[in-house]
């Protein structure tokens, strides 16, 4: 096994339960050493983490070179200790950092992003940054090598780059991407080996032959809500609201076989185009795709009963608010959608076959006087014999301490949108 550092997407949570449902979906060893909503530090086999363009909610993934306890990070910086300083310059120096580097042919440019979830030492990133950064370019210097550290103007607010600059300046090719992670007790130095492409997402989101702004689902979010569904290839992927397609798509990309419903009839033919456009947009001959147009009332009749591995869906959040809503208001927003919700859930419950899953955003509003409005799903899809998957489950979790708590027995994961007054909450339900 070796050590992985991920670096989430702004929803710390939902991007951690993408990668645990990922790595269970495949039957992958692994096991969560560390978490934060800076950065998770998960144990896997070699393999993993090269495939970010899998993973809807990952922004950085680095492989650990180094691992010291962070008691010296704070010696080195709060208490300006030179014994201590000399400890982390020692093991940069033996850990394979440098000799990768120094490999590269030209002039070596390499960048330090640190992320830390340590309070009293994140004021200090950047001179922890310029550190790290001096201490590589001396030992390259000592190697023989000429390069160029990128460091940034001091007004940045993060000592980090950003995806799009390691992206622009090749520095995953190069491993020359640094990661200084400080967790509370220890810290790890990892090269980074994979960065999220946003380009690849914006593309199938913008360059799809049909749009529909109002109802659209960003691809990322479609990404985790197929991975949630433990979708892997080969598998029997059905979207019964599939809208344009935006959630088949990606279950299209994991190599699934699609199958979309809408009641819409241009949604159908939408939805048909755009999963085309994105086959041959990526040569994927050999994945197959349906879409059909019918109610979801009557799913099983249109589908089949016990013939889908896994269901991943949004079917209606509601009308587009200007203001935050009363609390009779967003009551009566969720009594009006109820009807849908519950007929569907026993329809997903028959054309699933036996421990498929079912991934289901449903609208969660906070109302102006800050209650939380919810649809009662969970009890529904009880009743219909589904059980609740929890996100995080206690085996996950052996090494992360106390901590974990905070995350086994969360029942749902909440994806709110600054821009949007109704945010969503996504249940995961097998049969
Ligand atoms: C929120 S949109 C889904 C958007 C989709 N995730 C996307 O990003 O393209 C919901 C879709 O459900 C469809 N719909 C609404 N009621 C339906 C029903 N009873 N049966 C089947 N489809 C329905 C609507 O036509 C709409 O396209």
């Amino acid at each position: 096994m070796t050590t992985k550092l991920f670096i989430s997407g702004k929803n710390w949570k939902l991007s951690l339960g993408e990668i645990i449902s990922y790595l269970e979906a495949r039957n992958a060893k692994f096991d969560l050493e560390y978490f934060s909503k800076e950065f998770f530090a998960i144990n896997t086999d070699p393999g993993f983490g090269s495939n970010i363009e899998d993973l809807g909610g990952t922004i950085k993934i680095g492989e650990a070179k180094a691992k010291f306890p962070t008691e010296i990070v704070k010696e080195s910086f709060h208490d300006k200790n030179k014994q201590a300083q000399a400890q982390i310059t020692q093991s940069l120096a033996t850990s394979s950092i440098v000799d990768e580097m120094a490999k590269s042919e030209e002039k070596m440019l390499f960048g330090v992003s640190v992320y830390c979830s340590e309070k009293t030492l994140r004021q200090l990133s950047s001179v922890i940054q310029r550190f790290v950064g001096s201490t590589i370019k001396n030992e390259l210097t000592d190697c023989g090598k000429k390069s160029k550290f990128m460091g940034f103007s001091k007004d940045r607010r993060l000592a980090q780059l950003s995806h799009v600059e390691v992206l622009k300046k090749n520095l995953v090719e190069n491993k020359s991407e640094v990661l200084f992670c400080i967790g509370k007790d220890d810290t790890w130095v990892a090269v980074t080996i994979a960065v999220h492409n946003p380009f690849e997402f914006q593309k199938r989101d913008i360059y799809k032959p049909n749009q529909r702004k109002i109802f659209a689902m960003p691809p990322r979010l479609a990404r985790i809500i197929v991975n949630l569904s433990a979708c892997t290839p080969g598998k029997v992927f059905l979207d019964p609201f599939c809208g344009v397609g935006t959630v088949l798509q990606e279950a299209l990309l994991a190599r699934a076989s699609v199958i979309g419903v809408d009641v819409n009839a241009w949604c159908v033919k939408a939805a048909s185009e755009n999963l085309q456009w994105l086959k041959n947009e990526y040569s994927m001959q050999d994945v197959e795709f349906r879409v059909v147009q019918g109610d979801v009332g009557r799913l099983a009749e249109k589908v089949g009963q016990d013939m889908v591995d896994c269901i991943a869906t949004e079917p209606d959040l509601g009308p587009a608010l200007r203001q935050i809503p009363t609390v009779p208001y967003a009551q009566k927003i969720i009594e009006k959608l109820r009807p849908l919700y519950f007929g569907f859930v026993e329809q997903a419950y028959r054309v699933l076959k036996q421990n498929g899953r079912l991934v289901l955003v449903t609208p969660y509003i906070v109302s102006r006087s800050g209650q939380q409005i919810t649809m009662p799903i969970d009890e529904r899809a009880e009743s219909c014999g589904f059980r609740l998957v929890q996100p995080f489950e206690k085996q996950n979790f052996s090494k992360a301490g106390s901590r974990a708590e905070e995350l086994v027995g969360l029942r749902s994961l909440i994806e709110a949108d600054e821009r949007h007054k109704i945010s969503r909450e996504i249940h995961i339900y097998q049969k």
